[in-house]
């Protein structure tokens, strides 16, 4: 198994204060950090820009940005978020033409790319793409908001996933996004998932450091 990444979601962060609380979550143990970039078309919500990457790196952070775009069109703009400070950009094929040609350009824009699944969006266009990506990202909610609650069907999901990557033999992360908590990420993890965003339930809680805490110590007690 591959090691596990705690990915906060800045999404439910105080934005008044974007860069302090981007900080305080990497330094109560976060792993990455997970930028939700929305635009009012392909989903009912409009949040962050290339300006508000760029920001958050000039603002001194140094680990991974996990750019999850649900946006379209999704192109023109990628080169847009590299340049300002991204690691891994991730879109949904559905706002893309051709998400060959997508993945691609996030490759040539020196960032890792990931496919991500909606709900009931079936997982077939890996067959095409699973030796062109960096992360598979399944949607556990209809994409827009935080704060919504785990799908179960999604724990069946994550299962296929993970066989398809481990059929593979790539270096391929499994990335589950919506309605995780302390209390559901020992079965997530026990469905095949590595890397973990959460929004609602680390920037809703009193303590950043002992809700990762408790998620790392519920990850360790899953049965792989
Ligand atoms: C939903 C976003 C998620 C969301 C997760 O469209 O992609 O990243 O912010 O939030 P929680 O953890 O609160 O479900
Ligand atoms: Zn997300």
């Amino acid at each position: 198994m591959r090691s596990t990444v705690i990915a906060p979601s800045i999404l439910s962060a105080d934005m008044s204060r974007l860069g302090e609380e981007t900080k305080s979550v990497l330094a109560a143990g976060a792993d990455f950090v997970h930028v939700d970039v929305m635009d009012n078309h392909f989903v009912p919500n409009l949040t962050f820009g290339p300006i508000v990457v760029k920001a958050i790196r000039e603002f001194g952070i140094k680990a991974p940005l996990d750019v999850h775009l649900m946006i379209e069109p999704v192109d023109r703009i990628i080169p847009e978020f590299a340049e300002a400070g991204a690691d891994y950009i991730s879109f949904h094929p559905e706002a893309s033409p051709n998400a060959e040609h997508t993945i691609d350009i996030i490759r040539q824009s020196g960032c890792k790319p990931g496919l991500v699944f909606n709900p009931d969006t079936p997982l077939d266009i890996l067959r095409n793409t699973i030796d062109k990506i960096d992360m598979i990202l399944l949607m556990s909610v209809n994409p827009g908001f935080g704060g919504q609650s785990f799908i179960d069907s999604v724990f069946d999901k994550l299962k296929a996933a993970r066989k398809i990557i481990d059929k593979s033999k790539y270096n391929i992360r499994l990335e589950i996004d919506g309605g995780v908590k302390i209390d559901n990420i020992r079965q997530i993890a026990e469905a095949g998932a590595d890397t973990f965003v959460a929004g609602s339930a680390i920037f809703e809680s009193a303590n950043y450091k002992s809700t990762i805490s408790m998620m790392r110590e519920q990850i360790a007690l899953a049965k792989k």
